[in-house]
């Protein structure tokens, strides 16, 4: 009598049980493809890890969120303050203290900033001096592909170190990499012999394939202090500068999702923002068309989908059949970004586009400073700026100032739509759609180069020839 309800409840819980079971089984199946397909994806010679890491390791990418830089931050506006943007360092610790000296840098005015890779393919001692440089005095900068690495392997060294017998097992092996190093120092070699020794360890089932210990990325993870650590986990994969409307990102970014025309509606470039509302009351125009730009601009970074992808921000070069790839076949991403920024005509149709444009757009361009390009060198278009002028092959390393009064005087004054690249060599291989004015080259340390809507920057490098 009391108990009525119960034989109610039991024979309502097994089809419930059984469905339970049904969607854990869709999830499963789901996930298996999932996981399958971003695997394939990034299935490169440089492993990209959280495919792995969403099968059964922790999360060791560790991606950060974007991060914006107000005008106190990239004082591009402020004549006595400058900004010194510096290419891909690789542990050329050396050539980088020269840059700095070179550019006069004054750390009590200068904001000082890094486009990724600072640490591997130098020397080890060289690395760890400048992420100890970088970390110490909290340097702005986004993440390279080669920092993403030190991070994933930093955060799987906490990971085995947390478990029982991992920091005993990674202390044998190391003692026994110390003592290999005297002969020839292969950790290729040294992994494979240890593994043939202890072949039946479940601790080799824990080291992620294609990742190599005892590597770069590896013993500069080991060494780095944990302050060091966390100054590389914090750095952003992208940053945007409202004021400046500019990016800063190691690879690339696509200005449209190139499986669409640039015009279609879908893309961010091709639609004025909506406004929240209620936002334009009492602003003026201009004062609304600030907040439309930065909307447009934070759309680029949220709304195409490659954009969207860590690996690719960290490892882009070129699109290639309407996918971004990271070797250089196929059309450099910056000329798709000049070919967008081009068209871009303004919300009110008030940019004076300077010839005829097909597809006019309703945006505002913006600019994007990177690295991560050495073998195309320095790459100055006129929307974009790659800095990677290739150190750590006894090439240049190079810096972009921004706000020195010298970058500002009349022979600087070269405002047009040409660029400027430090060899005349185009070195994509299949260019499926070339341009016109793709082949000005000129002198980049003599001229002053347009910066986004109205500013001027200067290009400064020094020789990193042994
Ligand atoms: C690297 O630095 C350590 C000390 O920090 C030093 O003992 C070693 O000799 C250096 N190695 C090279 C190749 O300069
Ligand atoms: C470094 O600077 C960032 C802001 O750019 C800040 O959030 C962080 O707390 C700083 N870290 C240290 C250790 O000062």
């Amino acid at each position: 009598m009391v108990g009525r309800p119960q034989p109610h409840l039991a024979m309502l819980e097994p089809p419930v049980r059984q469905l339970c079971a049904y969607a854990v089984i869709t999830l499963f199946v789901v996930f298996f493809f999932a996981s399958g397909l971003s695997y394939h994806f990034s299935n490169d010679d440089l492993p990209f890890l959280s495919a792995y890491t969403t099968q059964r390791f922790p999360d060791f990418s560790q991606y950060p969120d974007l991060k914006t830089l107000s005008a106190h931050q990239f004082p591009l506006d402020d004549p006595s303050r400058r900004i010194i943007i510096v290419g891909d360092i690789h542990g050329q610790y050396e050539y980088f203290s020269k840059l700095l000296e070179k550019v006069s840098y004054k750390p009590a005015s200068d904001v000082l900033i890094h486009v990724g890779d600072i640490v591997t393919k130098g020397s080890h001692n060289g690395s760890m001096q400048v992420l100890s440089y970088m970390a110490s005095h909290n340097t702005t900068g986004v993440r390279g592909n080669h920092d993403q690495k030190v991070v994933e392997w930093r955060a799987w060294i906490h990971w085995i170190r947390s478990q029982r017998g991992g920091p005993r097992w990674l202390q044998h092996l190391s003692d026994a990499w110390s003592a290999e190093q005297a002969d020839s120092p292969n950790p290729e070699a040294f992994v494979e012999s240890q593994r043939k020794k202890s072949k039946h360890s479940h601790w080799w089932k824990k080291v992620p394939k294609g990742w190599k210990l005892f590597g770069d990325h590896f013993t500069i993870a080991r060494a780095m202090s944990d302050a060091e650590y966390e100054y590389l986990r914090a750095l952003p994969l992208t940053i945007h500068i409202p004021n400046a409307h500019a990016y800063i990102v190691h690879a690339g970014l696509l200005p449209s999702d190139p499986t669409y025309t640039p015009d279609h509606p879908g893309q961010p470039l091709a639609t004025v923002p909506r406004l929240p509302k209620g936002s334009e009351r009492g602003k003026t125009q201009d004062e609304t068309n600030r907040i439309l730009r930065t909307l447009q601009e934070r759309a680029i970074l949220s709304n195409v989908p490659q954009n969207t992808v860590p690996y690719n921000v960290l490892n882009m070069r070129s699109i290639l059949h309407g996918k971004v790839h990271k070797g250089s076949a196929g059309k450099a991403w910056s000329k798709a970004w000049k070919h967008d920024m081009k068209r871009c005509q303004g919300f009110n149709q008030e940019l004076s586009v300077t010839k005829p444009q097909k597809e006019l757009l309703p945006c505002y361009p913006s600019t994007v400073i990177y690295g991560h390009a050495a073998s195309r060198g320095l790459d100055i278009k006129r929307w974009s700026i790659g800095l990677d002028s290739g150190c750590v092959y006894d090439r240049r390393l190079t810096a972009l100032v921004l706000g020195s009064e010298d970058a500002l005087s009349s022979s600087a004054r070269r405002d047009d739509n040409r660029d400027l690249n430090d060899d005349d060599k185009d070195r994509e291989e299949h260019v499926d759609e070339p341009e016109e004015d793709d082949t000005d080259t000129l002198e980049a340390n003599q001229h002053g180069i347009p910066f986004g809507d109205s500013h001027h920057g200067k290009i400064v490098s020094v020789s990193c020839a042994r």
